[in-house]
């Protein structure tokens, strides 16, 4: 069969994967194949365990491969045959050199932009996924246009707004999608072939297009808006443990305000995961390049908070423990960044775990999905932890229980089981709010919600 359109996604992470599953499923007409530099990865998407766990996600995959979705090792034949190429390849925080700690790493992007200028026979459009910094476009297109002049590449950017356990719904059922190209006619072109490809499953009202550069921008500002608003919650739960107010009856009155809004109030342990600390730290290094410090301060300061509120719950569980956790055993309640992913980069478990193990005590780990990443997360661990998967055995004989994950299956276990088997006084820190306060101090738990009053025996 002879397909309209033939597509390529480099890169078979958490964002190639799932997105490129969606285009195969919703354009048949499509041929969609999605390659990577780790041939192992791509032997688990040809594999009946998929390398990543996104609800809904084995289905599509199942359904599309084979047909028009192939997950392939051959990256320059992939290359050869794209009419466009998706980018998706990993773009973390530098860890070395000029801006360490800050810019981003993007020597996979320039990896990538070569590979595709060193197999192309044909003209393609490219299209930047990963995030990254303003202006990135300009070096892709620098290198692809540093040689073959029978070939036109035009460099387009469509970030990728989907957040990871509901991606096949944000994929399906976008807020916006968004598309920027160069204003000259062939970005132009270019930018119109993008928009039918998602104009096959989404009105035509959802696909914005502006510039290249305010694509690229619009991504990082719209995780750092995200983060702040966590940030702002965070900053107010600190003053509801020392008022008696409760930052979930604040969170409601406030994001009642139409202006407002309702979403990403919840109080918490911090944020984690690939994009928010990453994002931040490449919007703060942009300013810094522009020798605009006080707004680098402004958002660095998202960041801080965030990081003082992991800082002051392990500070939180040693006051109210007798002030030592030495040789105590504490039972963690998910290692995930968020619930329905076992994606675990940037988590603030690791944070607090860590934290747990400075103090010395022994911590017992538990999570339905994020067990293994949490094993290569702690391989350089020094202390005293075990990962666990049934979370009644985890907890059993602990001092105390840390809620980290949001995980639906920690709100209705059976606590008082759990109670019976923990050493007492037993404590519980919920640093997501999620499991019935009143109901676990009425079992006998002292109990230390996030940004609401404790409830203590004592
Ligand atoms: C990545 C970026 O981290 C994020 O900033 C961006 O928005 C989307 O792409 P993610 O998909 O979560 O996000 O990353 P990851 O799961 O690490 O996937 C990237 C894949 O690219 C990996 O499988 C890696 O092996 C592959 N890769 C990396 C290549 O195929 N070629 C390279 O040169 C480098
Ligand atoms: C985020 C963006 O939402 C997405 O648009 C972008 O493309 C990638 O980055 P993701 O990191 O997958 O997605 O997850 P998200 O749902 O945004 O959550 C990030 C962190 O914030 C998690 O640790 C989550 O638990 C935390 N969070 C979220 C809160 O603590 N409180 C909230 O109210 C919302």
């Amino acid at each position: 069969m002879k397909f309209e359109k033939e597509i390529l996604c480099i890169g078979a992470g958490y964002v190639g994967g799932p997105t490129m599953a969606m285009i195969a499923s919703k354009c048949p007409q499509y041929r969609v194949t999605v390659v990577d530099i780790i041939p192992e990865k791509i032997d688990q998407w040809n594999s009946a365990d998929l390398p990543i766990y996104e609800p809904g996600l084995d289905k599509i995959v199942k359904q599309a491969r084979g047909k028009n979705l192939f997950f392939s090792k051959d990256i320059g034949a992939g290359i050869k045959a794209a009419d466009i190429v998706f980018v998706s390849v990993n773009t973390p925080t530098k860890t070395f050199g000029a801006g360490a700690g800050m810019a981003a790493d993007l020597q996979y992007v320039e990896k990538t932009a070569r590979q595709i200028l060193e197999y192309s026979e044909s003209s393609k459009i490219v299209v930047e996924k990963s995030t990254i910094p303003v202006r990135t476009a300009q070096a892709i297109k620098r290198i692809l246009v540093s040689d073959k002049s029978d070939v036109h590449f035009e460099v387009l950017s469509n970030p990728e707004f989907l957040a990871e356990g509901t991606a096949m719904r944000d994929l399906e059922n976008p807020d916006r999608v968004l598309i920027g190209s160069q204003e000259t006619d062939s970005g132009l072109k270019a930018r119109n072939e993008l928009v039918e490809i998602y104009a096959n499953w989404l009105p035509k009202d959802k696909i914005i297009t502006s510039n290249i550069w305010s694509s690229e921008l619009s991504k990082l500002v719209a995780n750092a808006f995200l983060a702040q608003r966590i940030s702002s919650i965070n900053a107010v739960s600190s003053l509801c443990e020392e008022t008696d107010a409760d930052v979930g009856e604040v969170a409601r009155a406030v994001g009642l305000d139409s202006r407002i809004g309702s979403k990403f109030l919840q109080a918490s342990i911090g944020f984690g995961g690939s994009c928010f600390q990453k994002d931040l730290l490449n919007l703060v290094y942009l300013y810094c390049h522009y020798g605009l410090n006080e707004e680098a301060d402004y958002w660095e300061g998202v960041l801080k908070i965030n990081e003082n509120q992991m800082d002051r719950f392990v500070k939180n569980m040693l006051r109210n423990m007798f002030n030592t956790l030495a040789g105590k055993r504490v039972c963690v309640f998910g290692f995930a960044f968020k619930a329905n992913t076992g994606d675990t980069r940037n988590t603030p478990s690791l944070t607090v775990v860590e934290k747990l193990l400075a103090e010395q005590a022994e911590v017992a780990i538990t999570d339905p999905k994020a067990l293994d990443n949490a094993a290569r997360d702690l391989k350089d661990a020094k202390g005293n932890y075990e990962l666990i998967s049934d979370p009644y055995e985890a907890a059993g004989g602990c001092h105390a229980i840390a809620i980290m994950t949001e995980w639906e299956l920690y709100r209705d276990l059976d606590y008082q089981k759990i109670f019976d088997s923990m050493q007492k006084p037993a404590f519980i820190f919920d640093g997501r709010n999620i499991v019935d306060h009143d109901k676990l101090f009425e079992i006998g738990f002292n109990v230390f919600p996030i940004g609401k009053p404790k409830k203590v025996h004592f």
